[in-house]
């Protein structure tokens, strides 16, 4: 993917300032060289209204001129820089400062009379007589109410082509200034976009090869910023699925060696057997004995069978239960009595605690609950030689419980392995002499997952060398 975000973003930015600029800057210049000129005309004309009326002043106590009034014509001549003439109420040119002796004796156009002797100013841009193009006002001439004549103020015109000559120079730099500014802000503008948005990039394409470890560092609380939360939020769920999937697949894959381990062993064993047996290898009265080793391995094989099956349906949460008034003692005296066979054979004593007065209901699905505390006894059986086995069971009402207890004076189990003999297929070696033969290290998980179901707990307290307790909290039934 060839994305170049920064070249198409910058192009674009820098076009639309420029344009905004250059379109600003040509409205502003229309603008202003369309109205500057009666801007300049207008702020003039009301300069020289003023001035006039100054002069007005000065002259206004002489109705007939004399040498002392031409004096101050020239006077405000030279002060203003204006030609200065002034006419009586005919509109005949009477006096003139001096510089422009040449209109004496003129007269000024009607209207403009009209107006002056009115009271209102005058304003007007050619002035006969006079060559050159002039700016003129004309304001009356007199004493209060009484008009003598008008005062008329000249000034020539080319200064002010000159002011907007001046003012178009000044807009050519301000838009150079500006086609400069824009290319500045639309560089960093680019840059402060294109940055995040690469970053963005890079994540995404190491996401696409299925890279979840990249997290992008954007601090900006824009846009920008929110997708690049999103994204590193998006990668957060992408890399736990993913390690979810590997974990998963992992157990998948521990699960079925340890299955076909387990099958393997029993396997072996009965072919080795079945292919002595076929080549004749094995006397007649030996034969029985070969016989019961391979159907105990069978059985072994069938038990293995119905404890994965047991296991997944567990995990599946495909086994419903069916919850009744269980008497749990009885169930402890037919496992007693079921295990006692294979215990006398290993010189071990099985007793089971009995209170006849008051024996603990426990609320419970029956199969289930002799499931659990035959696959306790089974082990305490299997891990003890020439010891006890005592079973026992008591209402604890404070827990709202019925308390099983499964004690041995076996083998023990170490402090280490206590937290995973509940995982499936585990099977304590520590500090053991031999294997264990018909071991698969199913028995404990079904237990804790059976016991989970019946939202009861289970426990073990263990020292090596001296045996170890099971404890199993089932819900007692409530007394009503
Ligand atoms: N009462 C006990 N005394 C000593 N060790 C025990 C006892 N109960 C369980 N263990 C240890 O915990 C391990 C797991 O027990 P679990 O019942 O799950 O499997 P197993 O008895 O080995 O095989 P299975 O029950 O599937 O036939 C055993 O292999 C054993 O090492
Ligand atoms: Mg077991």
């Amino acid at each position: 993917m060839n994305l170049n975000p920064n070249k198409s973003i910058f192009r674009k930015i820098l076009i639309s300032s420029i344009v905004t600029v250059l379109l600003g800057l040509c409205a502003v210049g229309l603008v202003i060289s369309f109205f500057a000129k009666s801007y300049i005309v207008d702020s003039r004309s009301d300069e020289m209204i003023r001035q006039a009326k100054r002069v007005n002043l000065a002259v206004q106590d002489y109705p007939i001129p004399n040498e002392g009034f031409k004096d101050l014509l020239l006077f405000f001549d030279q002060a203003y820089d204006k030609r200065i003439w002034i006419f009586d109420a005919e509109g005949n040119i009477i006096v003139t400062s001096s510089k422009d002796e040449v209109n004496a004796g003129k007269s000024v156009s009607d209207k403009v009379v009209n107006q002056v002797i009115h009271g209102d100013p005058a304003i007007w841009n050619q002035t006969e007589g006079i060559e050159e193009a002039m700016l003129s006002v004309a304001v009356p001439w007199g004493k209060d109410n009484q008009v003598y004549g008008g005062i008329v103020l000249h000034s020539p015109l080319k200064g002010m082509d000159e002011t907007t000559a001046q003012l178009r120079e000044t807009i050519v730099w301000v838009t150079l200034f500006g086609v400069f500014f824009s290319f500045a802000v639309s560089s960093y503008l680019s840059w402060s976009i294109t940055r995040p948005i690469k970053q963005i990039d890079k994540a995404a394409a190491k996401i696409a090869i299925g890279d979840y470890s990249d997290r992008i560092h954007i601090k900006s609380k824009d846009e920008v910023g929110e997708l690049a939360t999103t994204i590193n939020h998006m990668m957060d769920q992408l890399e736990r699925v993913d390690q979810d999937k590997n974990k998963l697949n992992q157990m998948r894959h521990d699960f079925l060696a340890n299955v076909s381990h387990e099958l393997r062993t029993p396997l072996t064993a009965m072919l080795g057997f079945l292919e002595a047996l076929q080549d004749g290898l094995i006397e007649e009265g030996a034969r029985d004995k070969y016989y019961e080793i391979m159907y105990n391995e069978t059985l072994h094989m069938n038990r293995l069978v119905d404890d994965i099956t047991d296991l997944m349906k567990l995990e599946n949460k495909e086994i419903h239960l069916v919850f009744m008034t269980v008497d749990v003692q009885a169930i402890l005296s037919k496992l007693a009595f079921k295990f006692r066979q294979e215990a006398d054979g290993r010189g071990t004593v099985i007793s089971c605690v009995i209170d006849e007065d008051s024996p603990p209901q426990a609320y419970a699905d029956p199969d289930r609950l002799e499931q659990i505390l035959n696959n306790l006894i089974k082990n305490a059986v299997k891990f003890t030689e020439n010891g006890t086995i005592e079973l026992k069971a008591m209402a604890v009402p404070t827990e709202e419980c019925v308390l099983i207890t499964v004690t041995d004076t076996g083998i023990g189990i170490s402090p280490e392995d206590q937290g995973l003999i509940w995982e499936r297929f585990f099977k304590a070696e520590r500090g053991r002499p031999f294997k264990h033969k018909g071991s698969s290290g199913l028995g404990l998980a079904i237990v804790r997952e059976l016991v989970e179901l019946h939202n009861g707990s289970v426990r073990v307290q263990s020292e090596i060398g001296q045996g170890s307790t099971f404890e199993v909290r089932i819900p007692l039934v409530k007394s009503t």
